[in-house]
């Protein structure tokens, strides 16, 4: 079974009276270990199929099986307990807490994933020398650039050991060169065997994924597979 199974996804809002149809009959399947990047212009529903990938939104019908899960039948409780499990978030503005140190922003997710304070320091601090912030880990994201306070964003989400990383325009608030390092350590990170979605309008980047799934006014209209860069070399980042 794919690890992500959308099918007939439909998503509506209501404006005053009116229905408005966000999401139109969506299907699609992902499995382990792909890089996926959907592409679409402003507006053509990418947030929306984040969210509804990432549980963060239900959709108005169709069913979603995330990981053997049938989530349409899940509480609220239930279904947070599934995205704090599965899903690694990665936010174009990094959603640091502002108070908090990197290590401790790196620590948050662990807690609701009930690990002791103990393994969640060990695997934090791991987490943060695996991407480079290993030197920054008690500094809070004002003291950081943002490309570091990406790589921190990216260390919370790996911590938990989730079955998909989930980003929405991770690069969109970084300058083209940062752009870059982030997009590459995706890479590397999908090369050590995670299973990535990537949400971008910057094809550049798309061009980087391994397929690529274009959404315009809520459908999915071309799903297309890249031809593997061959010139990466093997992986330096491994978790
Ligand atoms: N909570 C909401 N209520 C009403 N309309 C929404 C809501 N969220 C998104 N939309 C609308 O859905 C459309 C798609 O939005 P979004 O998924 O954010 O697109 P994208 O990420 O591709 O720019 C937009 O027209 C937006 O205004
Ligand atoms: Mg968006």
């Amino acid at each position: 079974m794919s690890l992500i199974e959308l099918k007939d996804i439909v998503k509506q809002f209501k404006r005053g009276t009116e229905d408005l149809t966000i999401l139109r009959r969506v299907s699609l399947s992902v499995e382990k270990g792909e890089f996926l990047a959907i592409v679409g212009p402003s507006g053509s529903g990418k947030s929306t199929l984040m969210n509804t990938i990432g549980l963060l939104d239900m959709p108005t019908s169709g069913s979603y099986i995330l990981d053997g899960v049938v989530t349409e039948k899940l509480k609220d409780d239930q279904l947070a307990e599934v995205r704090n499990k599965k899903i690694g978030f990665i936010f174009q503005q990094f959603n640091l807490l502002p108070r908090l140190t990197a290590i401790e922003n790196v620590e948050l997710p662990m807690i609701y994933a009930g690990i002791s304070k103990k393994e969640r320091r060990e695997r934090g601090m791991r987490m943060l020398e695996t991407l480079g912030m290993g030197g920054r880990s008690h500094h809070r994201p004002s003291e950081l650039s943002g490309g570091q306070q990406q790589r921190v964003a990216i260390a919370r989400a790996l911590a938990i050991g989730p079955a998909i990383l989930l980003a929405d325009e991770p690069t969109g608030a970084l300058d083209s060169a940062t752009g870059q390092e982030v997009l590459e350590l995706m890479i590397e990170l999908n090369q050590a065997g995670n299973t990535i979605v990537l949400i971008t309008h910057d094809l550049h980047i798309a061009e980087h994924a391994k397929r690529v799934v274009t959404i315009r006014d809520g459908e999915i209209v071309s799903d297309k597979h890249n031809k593997v860069p061959t010139e990466r070399q093997a992986t330096e980042v491994s978790v």
